[in-house]
């Protein structure tokens, strides 16, 4: 049947007609949000990131409350960022896994005053001196000279998990990208007597320039050369079911697709090939490209809702966004 028998119009004549065959919705429990919290700022205190419109790094107690608030707003679920002191950070990046570290209160200061579901971040680079997501060595045949150690570094993974454990965590999230982490976190986990915290593993992580801002909000640049030989190259797309599929085996409860935006296709493919809870994480670069074109009056913030919407109609079922707090307070969700 064709036009004029046809009309597609019919089923978008006013809002109740779309609404009744609308296939895709955002709602609040599908988002995360990623938080920072910083050691060393005053008790109530929070610092604006000049690279993230809107966007804050927290102290314990200020962001305690921020969580609180957006707990009642609807949130169900946070993602919690260290940044340490900057004199702490060493070779091994101990502060990431010290009992008394930034994140391990963090931790137990939300699990305290809500009921938030708390994930945390486990990775080195905020941590490291130098920046990098795992230990480094003098390697000629790299790069920029130094090589980024995978098999040293996943004893330093498994103890940052345990110490997020220790504190009460939910989930750890590992966003290394060093071969073998998900099985060297979940035996850590496990010997530890942890066996119920879930990994979400960052599984298809690209080394992306939208991770930019987070960066400068973290303190985490690499001091030299970038994250080419561990993360993932944007050009490729099959490589992410073999990087998928051995997470699933390693034992991961959740996977991962990063960035969202650009990876749009990858999250489609990933969802139709595993049959596991697929989050993507919605980064820094997507989230301050939007804020800084709604600031200049280039877009409407109904660009926001889009942006979700087109996570969730590719396939996937949890969204990483700093963008949680924004369509919780002005209600743009279903
Ligand atoms: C740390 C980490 C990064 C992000 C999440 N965890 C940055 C990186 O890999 O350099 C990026 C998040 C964002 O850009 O919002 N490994
Ligand atoms: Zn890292």
């Amino acid at each position: 049947m064709y036009f004029p028998t046809t009309r597609m119009r019919r089923l978008r004549k006013n809002e109740k007609i779309r609404n009744m065959v609308r296939e895709t919705k955002v709602s609040n429990e599908d988002l995360i949000y990623p938080i920072f919290f910083k050691d060393g700022l005053g008790d109530f205190e929070k610092e604006p990131i000049s690279s993230m419109p809107g966007e804050y790094r927290y102290s314990l107690k200020a962001g305690v409350e921020y969580a609180m608030h957006l707990e009642e707003l609807g949130l169900k679920s946070i993602i919690v960022f260290g940044v340490p002191f900057a004199e702490q950070k060493d070779e091994v990046g101990t502060p990431a896994f010290i009992d008394d570290g930034i994140v391990q209160k963090a931790i137990r200061a939300i699990k305290e005053n809500t009921n938030l579901v708390v994930i945390s971040d486990v990775c080195l680079c905020q941590y490291t001196s130098h920046g990098h997501c795992g230990l480094i060595a003098e390697n000629d045949d790299t790069d920029f000279g130094l090589e980024i150690l995978n098999d040293e570094t996943l004893e330093y993974l498994a103890k940052v998990a345990v110490s997020h454990a220790k504190a009460g965590v939910d989930i750890v999230a590992p966003s290394d990208m060093m071969d073998g982490r998900v099985e060297a976190i979940r035996c850590g986990l496990d010997e530890a007597g942890f066996e119920n915290v879930a990994i979400m593993s960052y599984s298809a992580k690209y080394a992306s320039a939208f991770y930019e801002p987070f960066r400068e909000a973290a303190c985490s640049s690499p001091g030299l050369g970038n994250r080419r030989s561990y993360q993932m190259d944007p050009a490729n797309a099959t490589e992410a079911i073999r990087e998928c599929e051995l997470d699933v085996i390693e034992g991961a409860d959740f996977l991962m697709v990063k960035p969202g935006l650009p990876y749009l296709d990858i999250i489609r493919m990933i969802k139709e090939e595993f049959p596991l809870p697929l989050v993507t994480y919605n980064v820094s670069g997507e989230y301050s490209m939007i804020m800084a074109a709604i600031e200049k009056g280039y877009l409407t913030d109904r660009a926001i809702y889009e942006t979700l919407l087109s996570f969730k109609r590719a396939g996937a079922d949890l969204i990483i966004t700093n963008f949680a707090p924004y369509v919780l307070e002005n209600n743009m969700l279903d």
